[in-house]
């Protein structure tokens, strides 16, 4: 295809202001599917994501577009190929919103009529302007009886920088104004250029795994051209492969001889595994290699971690099979096994962000059908003894005995966006989280964008949870990892009878070491029953007991219930203690019921 006719671009939003709707639209007007089709949300494939409205993976479809004379927006009359590449609009998943950016030449800036500019707008837009896209300013849903036209066109005017007449206006429900759009696209986005002559060099943006082909890797070719006969090298690794097939997207899979300059398109080379064709590396051909690789490589690393247990013991190789089958999807899930002395076999898995982590053991309970009980989430610190010798600690319970000089943590820089009304509410939240106030800008006279530096760990909680609440929804968040601070942090453990529990064990401030040693104790003392001895609960800092809490001791015998000798009541009974005994775990002496560690882990 001629680069001249080629039109590369990509629709950034805020969650939920339109962007899976306007893609279908435009799936649906340039004749790629039907109506019908269209319904069923083709972009967003898995069931999660539909239901969560989100969309996580991304992948480009090629549209063919005829421009007609006399068009509103004055495009060239002639056919087009347009690229849509959908992205991810999550803060978990940065990383891959930026390099689907990279692989096109305009952002279509997508803002709900009714809502106007959120956080993550805002956090892609930046995103966008940072790669040198042209940017299409437009507000969707115009339509609503809500939609105030006006005043969010005037705001994403002054955010992008034009008159407000320029911005779009559209409705992706009804279909108004989406085929205007179609011909500004054709005439205000720059067509790619690249040089086709030279070595082959092509951006990977996304990869996925597909149970009957392998890994399918969504690459934009810069320059040169890739062919179905090439062996390929991927340039991070310089590992080769080979290539079976290459084709483009619309919608579904076509293959193709080659694909040249500026186009996009998918690549299939046998592979079996995700992290052998990873987002952001450069594709080249071997033995015609290029000499430098497009933009730098950024390895994935995960941010979040928690421990995953199946509840029921022998669903343990289920659990493994499953992660291991998430992973050859997701190159940015890690993990490994760990054993809980309270939990017993599981794993510790590294997520990209907390959203990353709900998704991740909801498609692990809904599509593998387990049962599990997840440790609170931590984030990695690191630990600087007095001898010098520094631990990263992923998991509370390893963390050093011994003279510790300093503890540090990862910190974010976040913004939030919310009505000017709540800028008390919510530097209380941040201020009891431990944050600080870098700036504050009015982006109109009622909407504030506050910028915060907060450790990561505070935000891994229930931070954005409380946000929510605190500003009735109205408040959005975004963060980016920004580096690490030296902080007073200490391990709180939960001592049963003496014996630490492993599940239970944090690392929190200093100053909220005490309210957690009262919270979990109070908590375990509601949720275990009565043994035949006492328990003592206690929270620790070390040796120093911080709270604490008895569980008295009661006489358990349920046979003495059954007075008279209805001998098939009594045997009901004994059986039904059996059955609790399976569900019970021992922490020393201590009997604990299954239930107790899910209840006090679920609302920590
Ligand atoms: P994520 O995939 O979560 O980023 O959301 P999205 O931006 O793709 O939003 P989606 O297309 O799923 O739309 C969110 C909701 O808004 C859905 O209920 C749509 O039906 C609705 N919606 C989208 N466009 C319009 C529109 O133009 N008018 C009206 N009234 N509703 C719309």
């Amino acid at each position: 295809t001629d680069p001249a006719i080629i039109r590369n671009f990509c629709i950034i939003a805020h969650i939920d202001h339109g962007k899976s709707t306007l893609a279908d639209r435009m799936l649906q007007l340039t004749g790629v599917v039907g109506e019908r089709e269209a319904k069923a949300q083709y972009l967003d494939r898995m069931d999660i994501e539909r239901e969560r409205g989100i969309t996580i993976k991304s992948q480009a479809v090629r549209m063919p577009w005829t421009v007609t004379a006399g068009n509103e927006a004055g495009a060239e009359p002639g056919t087009y190929v347009l690229n849509m590449i959908d992205t991810p609009g999550h803060v978990d998943f940065t990383y891959e919103v930026s390099r689907s950016l990279q692989a096109c030449e305009a952002a279509v800036l997508l803002v709900d009529a009714a809502q106007g500019i959120e956080a993550q707008t805002l956090a892609n837009l930046y995103l966008a302007m940072g790669a040198d896209l042209h940017i299409i300013p437009v507000l969707n849903k115009i339509d609503l009886p809500s939609a105030n036209v006006e005043k969010y066109a005037l705001e994403l005017a002054n955010l992008v920088g034009c008159e407000p007449e320029d911005v779009l206006l559209t409705s992706a429900k009804t279909g108004v104004g989406v085929e205007a759009l179609l011909n500004e696209i054709v005439k205000s986005v720059p067509a790619p250029v690249g040089d086709a002559a030279a070595p082959a060099r092509a951006l990977i943006f996304d990869s996925v795994y597909d149970t009957y082909r392998g890994v399918v890797t969504y690459v934009r070719v810069v320059d040169g051209e890739l062919s179905h006969r090439d062996k390929i090298k991927m340039m991070s690794t310089g590992a080769l492969h080979e290539m079976l097939e290459v084709g483009v997207i619309s919608p579904e899979p076509m293959k193709a001889a080659k694909l040249g300059v500026g186009e996009t398109g998918y690549l299939i080379t046998g592979v079996k595994d995700v992290r052998q064709s990873r987002v952001g590396d450069t594709v080249t051909v071997n033995g015609r290699q290029a000499a430098e690789p497009l933009g730098g490589y950024e390895h994935p690393n995960p941010m979040v971690f928690a421990g995953l247990y199946p509840i029921d013991g022998d669903d343990y190789p289920t659990l493994r099979d499953a992660l291991e089958k998430l992973q050859l999807n997701d190159a940015a899930l890690t993990f490994e096994p760990e054993t809980s002395g309270a939990l017993g076999f599981g794993f510790r898995c590294g997520f990209l962000g907390l959203l990353h982590m709900e998704i991740t053991r909801e498609r692990l309970e809904r599509e593998f059908n387990l049962d599990l009980i997840s440790t609170a989430p931590n984030v990695v610190y690191e630990v600087h003894m007095e001898d010098g010798t520094v631990h990263i600690v992923t998991n509370p319970s390893e963390y050093p005995d011994g003279k510790i000089a300093e503890v540090r943590e990862p910190i974010v820089n976040a913004t939030i966006l919310a009505p000017a009304d709540y800028i008390g509410t919510i530097m209380e939240l941040c201020q009891q989280k431990r944050g600080n106030l870098l700036g504050m800008d009015y982006l109109s006279e009622d909407r504030v964008e506050m910028r915060y530096t907060l450790p990561m760990g505070e935000i891994a909680f229930d931070f954005f949870d409380q946000l929510k609440s605190k500003t009735k929804g109205y408040a959005s968040l975004n963060y980016e990892r920004s580096g690490d601070q030296a902080s007073d942090l200490v391990k709180v453990d939960i001592l049963l009878q003496g014996e630490p529990v492993d599940a239970f064990s944090a690392i929190v401030h200093k100053d909220a070491a005490y309210s957690y040693g009262v919270m979990m104790a109070g908590k375990l003392k509601e949720l275990i029953p009565r043994q035949q001895f006492e328990v003592p609960i206690q929270a620790a800092i070390g040796a120093r007991v911080i709270a604490r809490e008895n569980i008295r001791a009661i006489r358990k015998d349920v046979l003495a219930k059954c007075y008279g000798g209805d001998i098939s009541r009594k045997r009901k009974l004994l059986e039904k203690q059996k059955e609790g005994k399976k569900r019970m775990k021992m922490v020393g002496r201590v009997e604990v019921p299954q239930e107790a560690f899910v209840a006090a882990l679920s609302t920590t």
